[in-house]
């Protein structure tokens, strides 16, 4: 890989990763979450230090230990990392969005352990309200120019129809697009993936270690610094 050969293209440069995936908390013992490991967003975190950058990992609720060398900011729910990421981003010369953000949220946070009615009786549905988008809030006003932002999506069926709607519709540089499959994507160690380009570019990347994923990613991140 790039960082094998000791490249340092990311010297001088401040990178932000998010990683993991959000909890929304539905009561002190309960929670909406997803099957994000991290390991994804924490593969990046290492070869753009590796490769020279300064990096600010967000990580949602990852149980993987600290890369050496990156500055590590936890995060539980979509709203904390939202306002992580519009932090990290001022200075930044890209974020990448690799954490699974829940799109929804229960509308209302008991305080107090939620009980199991009397009686047997049927639960109430559980009312949910929307998350912000924070790679199309981000994408739209980058908080420094020539900012590069990329994101990842997991799809099914026509994942490539799918991919570059989703880019379009988020306004970012560029969008990591894995199909979800068995062996693939959530907790496992190797990865495939398309990387698409708002300049209509396509990049694959075969199956293989996420480290490889991740240092194209780079590679097409410095391609789009501008001079
Ligand atoms: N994302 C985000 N904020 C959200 C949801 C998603 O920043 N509220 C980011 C993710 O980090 C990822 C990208 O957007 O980089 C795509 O996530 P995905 O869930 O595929 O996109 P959605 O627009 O939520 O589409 P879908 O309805 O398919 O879930
Ligand atoms: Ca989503």
């Amino acid at each position: 890989t790039e960082s094998d050969r000791h490249v340092t293209d990311l010297a001088g440069r401040h990178v932000v990763v998010s990683a993991g995936g959000t909890r929304e908390p539905l009561d002190p013992v309960r929670f909406l979450g997803n099957r994000s490991s991290g390991k994804q967003g924490y593969a990046l975190a290492r070869t753009a230090a590796a490769r020279g950058a300064r990096v600010t990992l967000l990580s949602a609720n990852s149980a993987l230990p600290d890369p050496a060398g990156v500055d590590v900011v936890p995060v539980g729910t979509a709203l904390e990392l939202r306002d992580a990421v519009l932090k990290a981003a001022v200075d930044a010369d890209a974020v990448v969005m690799a954490a699974a953000v829940a799109d929804f949220r229960p509308a209302v946070y008991a305080p107090g352990k939620i009980k199991k009615k009397e009686g047997g009786a049927e639960p109430e549905p559980l009312e949910l309200v929307r998350n912000p988008d924070i790679l199309a809030e981000l994408s739209g006003a980058r908080p420094r120019a020539g900012q590069v932002v990329a994101g990842f999506a997991a799809e099914t069926d026509d994942v490539l129809a799918h991919g570059r709607a989703k880019l379009a519709a988020k306004g970012c540089d560029l969008l990591v697009v894995n199909e979800v499959g068995e062996r693939k994507t959530f907790g496992a160690e190797e990865n495939e993936a398309v990387v698409l380009g708002a300049d209509g570019s396509e990049t694959t990347v075969p199956y293989g270690p996420k480290e490889t994923l991740a240092d194209t990613v780079w590679d097409l991140v410095a391609e789009r610094f501008p001079e």
